[in-house]
């Protein structure tokens, strides 16, 4: 979807500058913004305020800045460009740093992170991913981890292939908290490891990071995904897999979904060992 506040289409999202006047409030906010209008582009801040009413969230907020966005020292500035489609913290694209922690701007209620009256919020683009402008990053990277790691259940057509194999209510348990994953990032935002790397062939190298390594755990828990079990324990065992992990776990700590990515880290490290020892026997 567009993520421009100028243009973007879908419902709620809407910011095309032309909102009516703010609602009375029941206090003034500072949202101090990081700004950028480009890749490459230089950075700076801008401070906007204005009274707002209870029940407001971040993108709200910004809707408001678009419609009127002249910064608190009366310069007219542009709309702020963020990314977002759900609105309800399951599609991950609205994530920014919001407060100096990595999180979904949709469901970042204002009451909750600045219930005071003069209190200040600082939004920020993710650090580890390109910026395209403003508070909109890309993202790509993250899907391009999960086509290395084969992150789908192979199917042969779209015939009726019957009812498939059974499964254990245990593993269907686990594998439903793992596939809440909504790519949003946040984990990757706060890992050590994880670093941002615009060079490609670097990026293939670098640490592929949690988010990947859990949906490995994913598909490979899957009948029928455990197809490329093998393909995907050789992508995780090479150069930026799973052994590059520093164990730090903050990216379990900050995942909105609280997927057990540590647990899912260690799984794939004993799944990765175990098929290394078979192809070791295997001459392979
Ligand atoms: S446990 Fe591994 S993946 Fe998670 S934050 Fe630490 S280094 Fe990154
Ligand atoms: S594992 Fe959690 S923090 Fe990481 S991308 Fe998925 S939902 Fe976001
Ligand atoms: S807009 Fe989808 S998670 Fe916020």
């Amino acid at each position: 979807m567009t993520a421009n506040g100028t243009t973007e289409s879908s419902g709620a999202a809407r910011a095309n500058g032309s909102a009516s006047t703010p609602p009375a409030g029941t206090r003034k906010v500072r949202f101090r913004i990081k700004r950028c209008e480009g890749p490459g582009k230089l950075t700076r801040w801008e401070t906007f305020e204005f009274d707002i009413a209870r029940g407001e969230n971040v993108i709200s907020c910004l809707q408001r800045i678009a419609a009127h966005p002249v910064t608190t020292d009366g310069k007219r500035s542009t709309p702020v460009v963020w990314d977002c489609s759900c609105l309800e913290e399951v599609c991950g694209a609205c994530t920014m740093v919001i407060n100096g922690q990595a999180r979904q701007s949709c469901s970042a209620l204002i009451d909750v992170i600045a219930p005071n009256d003069g209190d200040t919020i600082t939004l920020e683009p993710m650090s580890k991913f390109p910026v395209i402008r403003d508070l909109w990053v890309d993202r790509s990277r993250m899907f391009d981890a999960l086509k290395r790691i084969k992150a789908w259940v192979p199917i042969d057509g779209l015939y009726d292939l019957g009812a498939g194999p059974r499964e254990r209510p245990d593993d269907q348990a686990v594998r439903y908290t793992l596939s809440e994953c909504m790519t949003c990032g946040c984990c990757l935002e706060a890992c050590p490891q994880f670093l941002l790397v615009e060079d490609e062939a670097a990026w293939a190298e670098s640490f592929i990071g949690a988010q990947a390594i859990s949906q490995a755990r994913l598909f490979n828990m899957h009948e029928t995904g455990a197809q490329f079990k093998g393909d995907r324990l050789d992508t995780l065992m090479g150069p930026g897999g799973v052994s590059d992990c520093g164990n730090a776990q903050n990216c379990v700590k900050v995942c909105p979904k609280h997927i057990p990515l540590t647990e899912s880290i260690a799984s794939i490290g004993r799944s990765a060992t175990a098929h290394a020892i078979s192809k070791w026997f295997a001459g392979k």
